[in-house]
């Protein structure tokens, strides 16, 4: 009896503080009684790890950023402070970098999803999404300019180079960004300060990318409409989003503790010296891809375009003709080629590490019209396969 008295107010509370407190009742349609398909996927589980991703970044950024130093002659020195003496130091600083890289193994898989299921025609949260990318590529570079070692400062030097290849404007936009006439202590202040910011306007545009998917709700893996078979957020979806951060902050701890420089590169322990140029001078992987597609054109000003258009064609996406089934799950010929465009992702990933040679180039320029080509011949298969199922004399 005492017991049943007990959750029947327990119900009771929390049915009056989700529909009555003020900040309660804004909150709940977002996170408790959202209504959610009931099929989602575990491909449905990465905006969710992209979210856990940003707020790991900003509180390890933000404890870091109070013992670094945005000084050429002491930014390398501050960090091997942050390494050796702040208290847990290490731990941040390693979580914050390997961080970067599990936040952009989650883009990359969230994208992927989203060009596989056709996720690209909720337009608002899509085209959102890909400004998302491009400032977290910015924040990205500018985080690895930081710690002034040898790979930061060539990288540095390298990227901010290949502004001066537009016309015109070219070579007083390189001097602006710069603040001077090299790579030097007003780049490193004003990169840092871009650095420390910008997560704070992601912050705002994950919040804008969230309003407009609650707009359309959520697409779901059948591709099909959902509406009648919903289900509410919680306890479905924070259950399942939480096995995913369970396993995701695992592995990161794993890497973590285990094999702290697993993505970096040991270029990068050496001080920034303008003097030396590193023998290979490369970013990060997850810059790789779009590097390859940069060093595979021999024009300069062809470079810059292929690499900027290498994101950008992310945004023409919304605007292919809709095909009948919404997803290539019913479309072998579809999978068969986004299957090819990920394995080409890949290889493209790679040649980005190889020196600039035989065969490697050879590859490089190949796998990098691949990379284009796939942009156009996508939505050819969705046409060719309706076309297929429907018409028995095709062949
Ligand atoms: C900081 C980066 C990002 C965060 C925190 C984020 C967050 C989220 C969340 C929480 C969801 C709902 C759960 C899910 O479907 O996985 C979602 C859905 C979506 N996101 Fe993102 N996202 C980010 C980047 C991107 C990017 C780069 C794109 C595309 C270029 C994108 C496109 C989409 C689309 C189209 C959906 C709806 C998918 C569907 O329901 O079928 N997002 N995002």
């Amino acid at each position: 009896m005492e017991l049943k008295f007990v959750l029947q107010m327990v119900s009771f509370l929390n049915y009056s503080l989700r529909f009555r407190n003020r900040f309660l009742k804004l909150l709940s349609p977002v996170l408790y009684d959202l209504p959610a398909p009931v099929n989602l996927t575990i491909f449905w589980n990465f905006g969710s790890l992209l979210g856990v991703c940003l707020v790991v970044q900003i509180v390890t950024g933000l404890l870091m950023a109070v013992h670094y130093t945005p000084e050429v002659g002491q930014a390398f020195d501050s960090v091997v402070h942050i390494m050796r003496d702040v208290n847990g130091g290490w731990f941040l600083r390693s979580l914050h970098a390997n961080g970067a890289s599990f936040f952009f193994g989650c883009i990359y898989l969230h994208i992927g999803r989203g060009i596989f299921y056709h996720s690209f025609f909720m337009v608002h949260t899509w085209m959102v999404g890909c400004t998302l990318l491009i400032v977290l590529m910015a924040i990205a570079f500018t985080g690895y300019v930081l710690p002034w070692g040898q790979m930061s400062f060539w990288g540095a030097t390298v990227i901010t180079n290949l502004f001066s290849a537009i016309p015109y404007i070219g070579s007083s936009l390189v001097e602006w960004l710069w603040g001077g006439f090299c790579v030097g202590d007003a780049t490193l202040k004003r990169f840092f300060v871009f650095h420390f910011l910008a997560p704070f306007i992601l912050l705002v545009l994950v919040g804008v990318h969230i309003v407009f998917l609650h707009d359309t709700g959520s697409g779901n893996p059948l591709g099909i409409d959902s509406d009648a078979e919903a289900v509410p957020f919680h306890s479905y979806y924070i259950l399942k989003d939480l096995v995913g951060i369970v396993i995701m902050v695992g592995i990161l701890f794993l890497v973590v503790f285990c094999e702290p420089d697993f993505f970096s590169d040991p270029t990068n322990y050496m001080p920034a010296d303008p003097m030396k140029t590193p023998l290979h001078i490369q970013p990060e992987w997850y810059f790789l891809f779009a590097y390859t597609i940069l060093r595979s054109i021999p024009n300069k000003l062809g470079g810059v375009l292929a690499l900027a258009g290498s994101v950008a064609i992310l945004y023409l996406l919304p605007f292919y003709p809709k095909s009948l089934w919404r997803g290539s799950q019913y479309n072998p010929l579809a999978q068969f080629v986004f299957w090819v465009f990920i394995g080409n992702f890949i290889v493209l990933t790679f040649i980005g590490m190889c020196p600039v040679e035989s065969p490697f180039d050879l590859i490089g320029m190949f796998t990098s019209v691949l990379y284009f080509l796939f942009y156009i011949v996508y939505p050819f298969t969705w046409f060719l396969w309706e076309y297929f199922v429907f018409d028995e004399n095709i062949f």
